[in-house]
This record gives structure tokens, sequence and C-alpha cells, in this order.
């Protein structure tokens, strides 16, 4: 579509969509979502000259997965955000069937965008370019155009470039399948962001002592918390297991070292980077106080997400919390970063059992937990967790079906910390070691109610509403 054409559709459709959106019950209180239209995978996200940046997949004209442009909001505290001006959208040869995922560097002073340029042709074939684009004195971005074209081997699914600095170079980790479909993490050195060296295969399936794993590799992001490098990637096609992998397209963390010079990463077996039903494609950043931050899409491709309820209301996803990272015992934490906490209204407390709790306002609610098991939690009737004395189990009909869906996290728990928006549910688990995400879409006004005879400490918070302008 020409630019004009295409802005000029956006628009409108932002003028007309964005009423019905926020009129919404389901729409999120103090999570990101789009004023209209599919959001998916977080990009970009920096800090840079004192303010937080997070740029999105967004599809304004509907919610469906085409014309993929980059939204982009600010903040300089984590709550309060702002919209900024749309920073790239599909009209160029090269990135004509979307501006795919990326991310977002600092490069002496100006905030440079690197992205997928995706392309398919009529036959049914592709081809992605690795693009850059830097911001000008608007807020906006000019694309340089592409850095890196299809290299040899791979097939046109190559794309989602993660670039950070390391000694006197970049480094960008990209997702890709080969030409014997399996899905890859490909390394690339440069010196000026223009010129990208290929380092050669970071890890994938086949490589490592990894086994078969999966046809495609999407969202790669790599960086060194602790003692290890953490590799975080969204590997296509792995195999479900009884209880964990059982999303259409999960989201996994790998541990190891990586040696620059080599361009080699030993590394470990794959973890689930969150159990709950809805959670993909997140992406990190490092705070100018050197904490390292994660948010992700609060959806997953090809499962049932056409089915959302949302969708009536011309909008479809939101993004998850903004997270921090931390490791312990060579696992990788996440617990709802600090800032958060400014979102609590008064405390209240409750002790004893668990079924004598009283039932907490769904809306936006900060709920935590401690205790042995023993409980079920009842969200609006919609979404139930069993916490067992081995774990969770996280129950929820199918939208398509009915029947009943699960999600497990397999362990001893003790605390719970729960993040609750108007259609979505985070369940922290042990200070962090777990977490669940998902959406649910009870009828509001809805309540979360304890079950159980198990003695209980409970805290919770009203969260205030945090509305993006
Ligand atoms: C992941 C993903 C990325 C791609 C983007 C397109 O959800 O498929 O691989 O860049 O979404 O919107």
């Amino acid at each position: 579509m020409a630019t004009d054409t295409l802005l000029s559709a956006i628009l409108q459709a932002v003028m007309r969509g964005q009423p019905r959106a926020l009129s919404d019950a389901h729409y999120p209180g103090w999570h990101l979502a789009p004023v209209t239209g599919l959001l998916n995978d977080p990009n970009g996200f920096i800090h840079f000259n004192g303010r937080y940046h997070l740029f999105y997949q967004w599809n304004a004209l509907g919610c469906q997965h085409q014309h993929k442009c980059w939204g982009h909001w600010s903040s300089a505290d984590l709550l309060q955000w702002q919209h900024e001006p749309l920073a790239l959208m599909p009209d160029e040869a090269y990135d004509r069937s979307g501006c795919y995922s990326g991310s977002a560097v600092d490069n002496n002073g100006v905030l440079t965008l690197i992205y997928t340029g995706n392309v398919k042709f009529e036959d049914g074939g592709r081809t992605a370019w690795q693009c850059l684009a830097v911001q000008n004195e608007a807020g906006g971005f000019d694309k340089l155009g592409p850095v890196v074209a299809l290299p040899d081997g791979y097939t046109g699914h190559v794309r989602d470039p993660k670039v950070w600095r390391h000694g006197e170079h970049w480094y960008m980790v990209l997702g890709a399948q080969d030409t014997a479909l399996q899905g890859k993490v490909l390394l690339l050195r440069s010196e000026d962001l223009q010129a990208w060296q290929h380092l050669g295969e970071l890890a994938g399936s086949g490589l490592n002592g990894l086994g078969a794993a999966g046809y495609m590799w999407e969202c790669p992001d790599l960086f060194t918390l602790g003692d290890s490098t953490f590799l975080i990637c969204c590997p296509q096609g792995i195999a479900p297991e009884a209880q964990r992998f059982l999303n259409a397209h999960p989201s996994a963390w790998l541990a190891g070292d990586l040696d620059y010079d080599t361009a080699r990463f030993t590394h470990g077996g794959f973890h689930e980077l969150d159990a709950g039903f809805e959670f993909y494609a997140p992406q990190t950043t490092l705070t100018d106080d050197g904490r390292r931050l994660l948010v992700g899409w609060m959806g997953v491709p090809d499962g049932e997400e056409m089915h959302q309820p949302t969708i009536a209301h011309g909008w479809i996803h939101q993004m998850t919390c903004v997270r921090e990272l931390g490791t312990h015992n060579g696992k990788l934490y996440q617990r709802p970063v600090a800032e958060l906490q400014a979102l609590r209204d008064k405390e209240q407390r409750f002790q004893g059992r668990a079924a004598d709790a009283p039932a907490m306002p769904a809306r936006r609610l900060e709920l935590e937990l401690a205790g042995t098991g023993g409980i079920t939690v009842d969200f609006a009737h919609t979404l139930r967790l069993e916490w067992c004395d081995d774990g969770l189990r996280l129950a929820r009909r199918s939208l398509v079906s009915g029947e009943w869906h699960y999600r497990y996290w397999q362990g001893a728990v003790t605390q719970l910390q729960i993040l609750c928006d108007h259609s979505s549910v985070e369940i922290f688990i042990n200070h962090g070691e777990g977490v669940m995400s998902s959406r649910y879409f009870p009828v509001h006004p809805a309540a979360i109610t304890l079950i159980g005879d198990t003695e209980v400490a409970v805290r919770y918070w009203s969260l205030r509403r945090c509305v993006v302008e």
C-alpha cells in the first residue's frame, strides 16, 4: 500500500476504533494494549535519553496478522506511558509485507531500530531483509534500508534481529530456519551497524547436544546475568510434554557460556519461560541502574487467539507487565518490576482458613498468598488455579470447544504473587521462580475467591488505572 493510503487508513481506523476498544470491559486498566486492531510482539525495548521506549507489532487495520507496523510508546517511569509517532510502516519494496520484529540501540546518541523487512511473493515464497531506521527530530524514524540479506542455506524465515553492544562491536542474534527446515539462531557482528559479518549458528535444532528442536526459532534475545549467558527464544515445533510446552508455540530459555571470539555457545536444555496459556516473543533491555527488564506479548500465534471476544470490540491482545529478571541456582527468575508497586491502593490482609477469606474484586488486583497448598483460587468462575503439594494446575475452558484445558507448574509452592487486570492474570511463583500468564474473559464486576480448608496468609491491593496518553 502507498504510504499516504496506508496512513489515512490507519488514522481512520484509530478514530473509529479507539472509543470502542477503550470502552470494552476487557480492555486493560494498567497493561499496554492496542487502541484498535491487533498487537503482538514487543519490539525495540530500550531506555534512551532518560525515557523507556517500547515499540510493538501493530496492525491498526484489523484483528488479523497483517499490515504490520511498529507502534511506539514511551515512559519515564514504566507506569505512565504516552503514544509516540508511528515508527515504521510497510511502505518500501524491502518491507512491503510487514515491518516485522526487531530491536533498538543507542548508536552514539541516535535511537536506531533494527527490524525485519518481510517480503512475500505471489507464488507463496518469501524473503527477509534486516533493516535500519534512525530517529528524526520529529520523533519519527527515517529508514536507511536493508543491511543484511538472506544468508545462503536458509529459507525466507530469517527474522527478529536483537542487537547489543559488547566490547568494541555490535552483535546481532537472528531467528532462522535452515533449508533442512531446522530452527536456528544466527550470530552476527558489526563495527558500524551497516556491514555485518556472519559468525555462525549459535544454537538451534540439532546443535550443542539439543537433538530435534523445532522447525523455526523466532525472537531470540541474548544477555548475561550473574555468571551465565541466557538465550531466550521461541522454538516453534518442539514436542509438547505431559506438563510443559503445551501452547501452540512456546517461549523458552537456555543458559550457558558464550565465547564471543569463537561464537561458541555451550548451554543446557530448554526451560519454559512462562507456563501460562498466553506468553510469547519476550524482549529484554538493560536499564541505567543495571536491571535486566523483560516484557512479553500476552498472546500466542496459531492457537485460539482469533476466538477471543475482544475482537467484537475491534482490538486484540496486550503486553505482559514489565518484569525484572534475576538468577538463582542457575535458574532465570522473573518478578514484577518494582515500579509497579506505585499502582497499589491501601493494603488489606487476611489470615486463616482459605475458604473464609473475603471475595476480592478481580478488576485490578494484586494478591499475595503464603501457604503450602490445598487451595484453589477461583477467578470469576472463568479461570481456576489449583495449588497442590507438588505444584500448580491452571484450568480454563477452550474458547472453541468449551473443554477444560490445563497448564502446569511443577515444584513445591510456598508463595504466589498474582497481578490481575481486566482480562489478564499473571501468577508469579515463589518470588519469581516461575510465572504463568493468561488471558481470561470474565463478566465484570468479577470476584476472586479462595477455596480450601488450609491456612493461608493473604495481602491484597486494588491497583489504580494507568491510562496511556
Ligand atoms: C512472532 C512473530 C515474529 C515476527 C512477528 C510478525 O510473534 O511471528 O517472528 O517478526 O511476529 O508480526
